[in-house]
């Protein structure tokens, strides 16, 4: 487990930072087609959603901020097995030192016919909670599914995205002060986001995998 007064720190800084005034619209949309609606059960649990409720799940982070239920780490779930008709696990692996053991984990915890919704980045920004490890395509997360059965995958978000993400990003690596990292942020935020909508007719197009921004798999027990 990492320092968790310093993570608490971490994250509560960066909630405390946020320009709201200033905030444009995000510089992507999610694809409408993703499913959503595989079902809860009694039980069902949320991988990583420190610092927001996540209701019907128990929510499980690395540390204790605002609406977490359960400190740990995902690679050792205090949980017995076959406990939770769905888990949801949406960008986070690019965060553990091991995601085929956290996908190991989610496979325990599942009950038979349960679902795991997975998301993670392909071509996304360097981003630290605490750590970022790597990249995943849809076929490399199909690798470390083990036993668990794809039923639908896709871009959650896609290939516009991804330009303008890295836009944004790129803008900020030209100012050295903070103030002006902000108002490049506010600025391009703004007049980038109308391109978002291009996504609508990519998402489906069999090269969006080259230029993705994060991907989604639905998994079964
Ligand atoms: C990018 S955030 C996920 C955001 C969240 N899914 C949401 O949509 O708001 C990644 C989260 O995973 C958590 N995390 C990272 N490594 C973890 C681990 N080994 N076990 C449990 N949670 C972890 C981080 O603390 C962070 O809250």
């Amino acid at each position: 487990m990492p320092d968790t007064a310093a993570l608490k720190q971490l994250y509560l800084d960066r909630a405390r930072r946020r320009w709201h005034w200033l905030e444009p619209p995000a510089p992507y949309i999610p694809n409408p087609a993703e499913p959503k609606d595989f079902p809860l059960g009694r039980w069902n649990l949320y991988i990583g959603g420190a610092g927001r409720s996540v209701d019907g799940y128990v929510n499980l982070d690395l540390v204790a901020i605002r609406g977490v239920d359960v400190a740990a780490d995902a690679a050792l779930l205090p949980f017995p097995d076959a406990l939770f008709q769905r888990v949801e696990c949406d960008a986070v692996l690019e965060h553990v030192r091991d995601p085929a053991a956290v996908m190991r984990e989610i496979h325990r915890v599942l009950a038979p016919g349960g679902y795991a919704h997975i998301v993670t980045p392909f071509c996304h920004p360097f981003h630290e909670y605490p750590k970022d490890y790597r990249r995943f395509t849809l076929e490399g997360l199909k690798e470390i599914a083990g036993p668990l059965q794809p039923v639908a995958e896709g871009w959650r978000t896609g290939p516009t995205a991804t330009l303008l993400v890295f836009a944004i990003e790129y803008a900020k690596l030209l100012f050295p002060w903070r103030a002006w990292r902000i108002a490049a942020h506010g600025v391009l935020g703004w007049l980038l986001f109308p391109f978002r909508y291009l996504d609508l007719a990519l998402f489906n197009s069999p090269r969006a995998c080259r230029l993705g921004n994060h991907c989604y798999l639905w998994l079964r027990k």
